[in-house]
């Protein structure tokens, strides 16, 4: 088991916006995690990276607790984010961002970031040029650039294809499937239900901070049940 969550709880004052959630991620599995807004999703992922304090639960990552851990302590022992809307430094060059994402690594990162290049051919023309200069597409492929230079064992993606054109989305999800291929287990978080199912190997569906369904990803597609609860709760926020 390469994550483990048991029983996690997240509140915000009133707002008890994650409850006594339990899920895993295998080794090589892609998996991802539905709902609609509100439904908890971000604070999940937040829990993971150690943004947010969970009130309750238990986390552990390749066998370690690490809810006691810091955010850096995860970043350097596998666990990467790319987090919602991206968050680049916009004033800072592509070169600079990638930079920043390599920031826990002690060997030189030239070689890595050349590497992250040759990936994406649209950052390395663009590499002195400021972030804000680059399309949503290429801002979303410099997050996940800059994610991928902490060696991470497993990739948290917070609704990565938010904003982006139809075309854009299928780039995003086969650049997925590739990272995947080379090695990496994914935990996506997506609103975009139809292709995170036909990407994930399994699927989690939150209502209101809480697991309604979980299974295979491809058996979820076609599940009657599916649809309801993820459209019951589309109606509600
Ligand atoms: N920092 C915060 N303070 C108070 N409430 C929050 C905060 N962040 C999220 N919430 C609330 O927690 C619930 C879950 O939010 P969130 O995890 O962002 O869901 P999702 O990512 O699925 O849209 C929502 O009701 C949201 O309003
Ligand atoms: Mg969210």
């Amino acid at each position: 088991m390469l994550l483990e969550v048991r029983d996690l709880d997240v509140v915000y004052g009133h707002t008890h916006a994650v409850r006594s959630l339990s899920l895993q991620v295998d080794r090589g599995e892609i998996v991802t995690v539905l709902g609609a807004n509100g439904a908890g999703k971000t604070s999940l992922l937040k829990a993971l990276q150690g943004t947010v304090r969970p009130q309750r639960g238990e986390v552990r990552f390749q066998g370690s607790p690490v809810l006691r851990q810091s955010a850096a302590w995860r970043v350097a022992h596998g666990l990467a984010m790319v987090p919602e809307g991206r968050q680049i430094f916009v004033s800072l060059t592509v070169h600079e961002n990638l930079l920043m994402g390599a920031y826990t690594r002690r060997d030189d990162p030239a070689r890595e970031i050349e590497a992250i290049y040759e990936r994406f051919p649209n950052l390395a023309r663009r590499r002195d040029m400021p972030a804000s200069v680059l399309s949503g597409g290429e801002q979303q492929m410099l997050a996940i650039g800059r994610a991928l230079l902490s060696k991470p064992v497993l990739m948290m993606l917070d609704e990565p294809s938010l904003g982006l054109s139809p075309l854009l989305v299928q780039a995003l999800f086969a650049l997925l499937r590739d990272l995947h291929r080379d090695g990496l287990s994914i935990l996506l978080v997506e609103q975009n239900t139809h292709m995170a199912l036909a990407t994930a190997h399994r699927a989690y569906v939150l209502e209101l901070g809480r697991l309604v369904l979980e299974g295979d990803a491809r058996s979820l597609a076609s599940d009657p049940r599916m649809t309801a609860a993820y459209l019951g709760s589309t109606k509600r926020s």
